[in-house]
């Protein structure tokens, strides 16, 4: 909003008659980075290192087709009509069945389906934040979670990671500076698995101190882990839900693993939540989508979905691995984390260049990526780019680090001018070229 400009008598817009009557909560609500960034670069001309989108042409049409053609033909009236507002028992059954792959063990009475894991998160919060209460999250975290999270007027605060995962004792320290000043803390919000959008994975003795951290201190995680089975070189530690089912709520999804147009998402809740959280998506949704369950479940059980996840697996480890060699033979002075699955690679660039500042020059040399402020809510993350190998081809990532490459040496060469005028200083990151750096924020 750039105009707040009167009209007669009240405060309302000339643009929006209705500006003094919204709700305090839309205050947080504000057009997500990501989001403005999706008009320009789905420009054909542009090489977009910025959206998390999955690459869907990796599924064959006729495994999606052939299951729409079933679901018409066997179940048409009930998919066609609305639903459970938990979600069908077919389904439910599946999501059992995909999170014992990472250890998981719970019952089908206990998962609720919903509209992606994005309508998880918003139910959730829904349900524990009172404006002004904390949400711990990793520094940074999932710009679509901070959106959430705002809209309930959470306050967040972010918990220093490194190539680890979210470090225990920045943890510690948080609560206690947290409840010195007397505010409550209702949910540590975590993406353990392939982080969106740093790229680490939690370490399985960091998943045991961070679920004893909490545990002690009465905190509820919410464990996000859309990309766990998309792992390229080994499997990753088993899921946080795994080792404690009553302090963890759990949200998975098909989105990545399938496709996100169905938009098909779960939670595995602790039983105590359970109850509340289906009455939360009946007053959202009234039931999640009865066609996109019952093809889902028909794709489940006639395809090789193990088989078409490891399609993918093969798609984004080639799309990872021609991102990293761009990144090493380019821009060997930068750091950059080294991601053992998922979609993202977290790239730290020299002091005082300016990812955010650095983007309509970019945008204008056809190269678009995330800014890392679009992850802290808090302004931080000026010197980070996430930079997404999920959709465009081996080739095309390359021309797009090419291109980055020269955005960069400008922007450098730029700094370098008004620093040996005395005015600026430049402070390149250690290179990293095969393993992460130490601290990625
Ligand atoms: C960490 C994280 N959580 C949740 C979501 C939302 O996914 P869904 O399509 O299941 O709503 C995404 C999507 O990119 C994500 O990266």
């Amino acid at each position: 909003m750039t105009t707040h400009e009167p009209t007669s008598g009240g405060s309302s817009t000339r643009f929006d008659p209705w500006y003094d009557h919204y709700a305090d909560r839309t205050a947080g609500l504000s057009a997500s980075e990501v989001r403005a960034l999706f008009a320009v670069a789905s420009r054909p001309e542009v090489v977009s290192l910025a959206g998390g989108m999955p690459y869907v042409s990796a599924l064959p049409s006729e495994l999606v087709t052939g299951a729409l053609d079933r679901v018409m033909r066997d179940h048409g009236p009930q998919a066609l009509q609305y639903g459970s507002g938990q979600g069908t028992p077919e389904l439910r059954e599946r999501a059992l069945e995909i999170m014992a792959l990472e250890g998981i063990r719970g019952s089908v009475d206990d998962v609720v389906i919903t509209t992606g894991s994005q309508q998880a998160l918003d139910l959730v919060t829904k349900l524990f934040i009172n404006p002004g209460d904390v949400i711990l999250a990793e520094a940074p975290s999932y710009v679509g979670a901070i959106g959430v999270f705002r809209s309930y007027q959470a306050e967040i605060a972010h918990v220093l990671m490194d190539d680890d995962g979210l470090i225990p004792q920045a943890l510690r320290d948080a609560i206690t500076r947290l409840k010195a000043d007397g505010k409550t803390i209702k949910f540590l919000y975590t993406i353990p698995t392939f982080h969106n959008p740093a790229g680490v994975t939690l370490s399985w003795e960091r998943r045991l101190e961070i679920l004893e951290i909490c545990r002690a201190n009465d905190i509820l995680v919410l464990e996000d882990n859309p990309y766990g089975l998309l792992y390229f070189d080994s499997p990753p530690p088993n899921a946080l839900r795994s080792i404690e089912e009553d302090g963890v709520i759990y949200l998975g999804t098909f989105s990545k693993t399938l496709a996100p147009g169905f938009r098909v998402g779960w939670a595995l809740a602790p039983h105590a939540i359970r109850e509340k959280l289906i009455l939360a998506n009946e007053s959202a949704t009234l039931c999640p989508s009865a066609f996109s369950q019952f093809a889902i479940s028909e794709y489940l059980a006639s395809a090789d979905w193990k088989g078409q996840i490891d399609t993918f697996r093969g798609v984004y480890r080639g799309r990872r691995d021609a991102m990293l060699s761009a990144l090493s033979e380019h821009l060997p002075e930068m750091s950059w984390t080294v991601p053992n699955g998922g979609f993202y690679v977290w790239l730290t660039l020299p002091s005082p260049l300016d990812s955010k500042e650095m983007l309509p020059r970019a945008v204008k040399e056809l190269v678009a990526y995330t800014p890392g402020t679009a992850f802290y809510s808090d302004g931080g993350g000026r010197q980070k780019i996430r930079l997404s190998f999920c959709y465009p081809n081996e080739e095309t990532i390359r021309t797009g680090i090419r291109r980055l490459t020269s955005v960069i040496n400008e922007e450098l060469e730029l700094l370098d001018t008004f620093s040996s005028t005395g005015q600026m200083e430049v402070v390149r990151p250690n290179a990293h070229v095969t393993s992460p750096p130490p601290n990625i924020n």
